[in-house]
């Protein structure tokens, strides 16, 4: 059985990663490849329900030891059904998921969580074939809603900005990168680019089970 491809798509908070993960989505069913979209964290489990109160709820504390290890459990909950999805031929395009756990925790500063620490708790979860990086040029701060949760300050995602170079590097093989720079584009120019770095990997045929790993 051939597998399908795990697709990410990673970036700084509000570069339209979510609206680009559900139009490559639509864009791989009409062309009649099964897909499942999906993101990080997902907030629905009891894990996820407890990412959630933390992000949502300012006053709300956690050890951020213990708030990194949430990140990368909800991970682990949902890794088995996307494996299964892959080995029977559908497509998993993630919005967010290793890349972004070890960038924010890393972006805190706090002492001992540096990148080697904070990929220990993903080690052995299934790399993606091709990620995708948004990055803008933009003030964050004018955007609606931005400010609402915990991590939306222009000071804070700098670092991250920083800290997923670092994380890049580190982590992602450079042939299955492919930044993209959405500044000054809108929704349709970015889903054409994003497509175009797609086409070259549904040539590509891997097996079932023939997985790499963090
Ligand atoms: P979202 O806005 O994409 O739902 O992500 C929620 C926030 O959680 C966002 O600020 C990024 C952050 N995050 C982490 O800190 N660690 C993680 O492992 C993931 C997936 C997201």
């Amino acid at each position: 059985m051939v597998r399908g491809k795990l697709i990410l798509v990673e970036g700084l908070d509000r570069t339209g990663k979510t609206t680009q993960v559900n139009a490559l989505a639509r864009r791989l069913h009409t062309e009649g490849i099964p897909v499942h979209a999906t993101k990080f964290p997902n907030r629905e489990s009891e894990i996820g329900q407890l990412i959630n109160r933390y992000l949502t709820d300012k006053s709300f504390t956690l050890p951020d030891q213990a708030v990194h290890l949430l990140f990368s459990a909800n991970r682990w909950e949902y890794i088995k059904e996307l494996k299964q999805k892959l080995n029977q031929g559908c497509y998993v395009v993630l919005d967010r998921y290793v890349f972004s756990g070890i960038a924010y925790s890393a972006a805190k500063g706090v002492q001992g969580m540096d990148l080697n620490w904070c990929m220990q708790s993903d080690k052995g979860l299934l790399k993606p074939d091709l990620t995708l990086f948004l990055t803008n040029e933009d003030s964050l701060a004018n955007r609606d809603g931005f400010g609402e949760e915990r991590y939306e300050s222009n000071e804070f995602q700098l670092k991250v900005k920083a800290k997923f170079s670092e994380v890049l590097d580190a982590f992602c093989d450079p042939d299955e990168l492919s930044i993209v720079n959405v500044t000054g584009k809108d929704i349709d120019q970015v889903s054409e680019e994003i497509w175009s770095r797609i086409v070259p990997i549904l040539k590509s045929k891997l097996q079932e089970d023939d997985f790499k790993y963090f």
